[in-house]
């Protein structure tokens, strides 16, 4: 399937290891953008002519589309949204919570669901909490039981983590919540993408993902809700589409997903989400995940005498996904990504990830993440493999070695 994307099938494609940050597009995503774009680029479900028409049916099918990407009931338990971050955002304003409560998440969250609860503490006395990893990285069920308070009103837990690839056992974390009287949300940014998600196994009350991690255009996600969730969250944003009527004195809000979706839409971005989520599931996730995980081990064995090496999670590859995060000693991770940027035309990631918190807990730096996707090759990984050789001697990083001047990471 790599001819399906255009920047690979070019004559010097780069080889392209920064997919746990944004996947490549596929053509088929394209080809549904630019339909709506050349054919009928206006707005859904206003007016009243035959291009509107056409544009309510594509993105309400897009919808479906979604639905059945992450195992939802009914597509009314969709919302479109711009990416995980604001599905996040909508659940933390939506919710009502008040001084007291307590949010709790895991210490491996993305910023997006760390500042949310930062600011929500700020602004209304909210109480925020972690639950601390095992010292072997693994999620520790039994100080989720013990953090699991009368006050916690919500868990909001990362699926796959983008730190290091390792997945949280979401099924057992949502019994324990839910036991406990809380309600559960899942950050699926990087699950969605490379695993079966069905959140009606998962049994978790919002699922929160980003399309444009699963080959989607950017800037495209959604907001999964049990239907008696969503019916109990406040819309956050509120305008023109939200409401059925409306008044000098107040409003009557139109029922979910509806009131969620406030003003003019992305449609040509979601109706390429929803090309892109049939596109992934065609591929099978089960089989990508396999293919990834085929990849993370040849890398791993291929790297494990490297001098100076550390890796980030889960030792075994299994454990860790498509993510290759590492540290290479007397170096820093910018240093090594633009060094292979320039050197070999690999493309992979550098820095903290956006998740500042767990860096900043253990006093680490940052780390350099290749990450790997359906269309990566054996070839690539021994090609990533053969660079980071080059650079370790190139740039003169060894064990023990102190690291270079310090450097601000994102
Ligand atoms: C685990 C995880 N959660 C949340 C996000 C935020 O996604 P977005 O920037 O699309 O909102 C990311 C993005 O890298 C992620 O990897």
């Amino acid at each position: 399937m790599r001819q399906d994307f255009p920047v690979l099938a070019g004559d010097d494609p780069p080889v392209y290891l920064d997919n746990a940050c944004m996947p490549m597009k596929p053509e088929p995503v394209l080809r549904a953008m630019d339909n709506y774009y050349r054919n009928f680029p206006t707005c859904g479900g206003r007016s009243l002519h035959k291009l509107a028409f056409d544009v309510t049916e594509h993105y309400e099918t897009a919808r479906g589309q979604l639905q059945r990407f992450v195992g939802a009931a009914d597509a009314s338990e969709i919302v479109f949204t711009r990416n995980t971050t604001e599905a996040i955002n909508i659940v933390a304003w939506g919710l009502s919570l008040k001084r007291g409560d307590t949010v709790l998440t895991s210490d491996r969250e993305h910023n997006s669901n760390v500042i949310p609860w930062h600011v929500l503490r700020e602004r209304t006395g909210v109480r925020y909490a972690v639950v601390p990893s095992r010292d072997d990285v693994y999620f520790d069920l039994e100080a989720l039981k013990e953090a699991l308070t009368p006050d916690v009103k919500l868990a909001s837990f990362v699926h796959t983590s983008n730190l290091d690839g390792y997945t949280l056992p979401a099924r057992e974390i949502a019994e324990i919540c839910h036991d406990a009287g809380a309600l559960v949300m899942l950050d699926a940014a990087q699950s969605a993408a490379h695993t079966e998600v069905d959140a009606q196994k998962l049994d978790v009350d919002f699922l929160a993902a980003s399309a444009h991690k699963f080959c989607g255009p950017s800037g495209t996600g959604l907001l999964y809700g049990k239907a008696e969730a969503l019916a109990a969250l406040k819309p956050t944003f509120a305008g023109g589409s939200t409401v059925r009527n409306s008044t000098y004195d107040g409003c009557e809000f139109l029922p979910p997903p509806s009131c969620f979706e406030a003003g003019l839409q992305n449609y040509g971005g979601m109706i390429g989400a929803g090309a892109a989520a049939d596109y992934v599931a065609g591929v099978g996730r089960d089989a990508i995940h396999a293919h990834e995980v085929a990849l993370n081990e040849r890398l791993t064995k291929r790297l494990a005498g490297m001098e100076g090496l550390s890796l980030l999670g889960p030792p075994e590859a299994e454990g860790r996904g498509g993510i290759f995060s590492f540290n290479l000693a007397g170096l820093d991770g910018h240093e090594i990504a633009m060094d292979l940027d320039e050197s070999a035309n690999i493309a992979i990631r550098s820095g903290m990830h956006c998740v500042h918190s767990w860096f900043n807990s253990r006093g680490i730096k940052g780390s350099a993440r290749a990450s790997f996707y359906m269309y990566n090759t054996a070839e690539e990984a021994d090609l990533f493999a053969d660079a980071l050789e080059v650079t370790q001697r190139t740039l003169g990083g060894s064990a023990g070695a102190p690291r270079r001047e310090e450097q601000s990471f994102a």
